[in-house]
């Protein structure tokens, strides 16, 4: 059981990893553009996130707080893209804000996984 909870873990961080590295890709260009690579990440990490907010393969108490406000972060991300892939339809790019956001609140849930014990 705790084998099959480090693979989901492993999930979890390919879909944090191709998230971030699609938005990282489009930041080192300088282009303020939204892939599909970015919703493909967010939805791994999504659905991988949910397995792990069950508590199974463990001896600890989850931190359901914690859990919270990862799956409120994610919806905001969430939201962004969606809002970001409308407006990229119809202007070819999205605001920088927009941009700027969908990386930093993805970073903000990797830290707050990591830091917050
Ligand atoms: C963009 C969205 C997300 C990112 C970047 C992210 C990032 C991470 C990272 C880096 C870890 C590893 C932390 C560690 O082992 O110390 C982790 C663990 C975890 N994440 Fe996420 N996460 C996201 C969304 C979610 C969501 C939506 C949920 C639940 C609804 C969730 C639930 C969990 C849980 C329960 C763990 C701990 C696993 C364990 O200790 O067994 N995550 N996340």
């Amino acid at each position: 059981m705790e084998i099959l909870r480090h693979v989901v873990l492993l999930v979890h961080l390919v879909g944090f990893a191709l998230l971030f590295g699609a938005w990282a890709v489009e930041a080192v260009n300088r282009r303020y553009a939204v892939t599909r690579l970015m919703n493909y990440g967010l939805l791994v990490a999504g659905v991988a996130g949910f397995a792990l907010a069950a508590p199974w393969g463990i001896e600890y108490d989850l931190n359901y707080v914690k859990i919270g406000v990862k799956l409120v972060v994610l919806l905001a991300i969430g939201a962004l893209l969606g809002i970001g892939s409308a407006r990229q339809r119809r202007n070819g790019s999205v605001p920088p804000a927009l941009f700027w956001s969908i990386g930093v609140l993805t970073l903000l849930n990797a830290g707050i996984a990591v830091l917050w014990r």
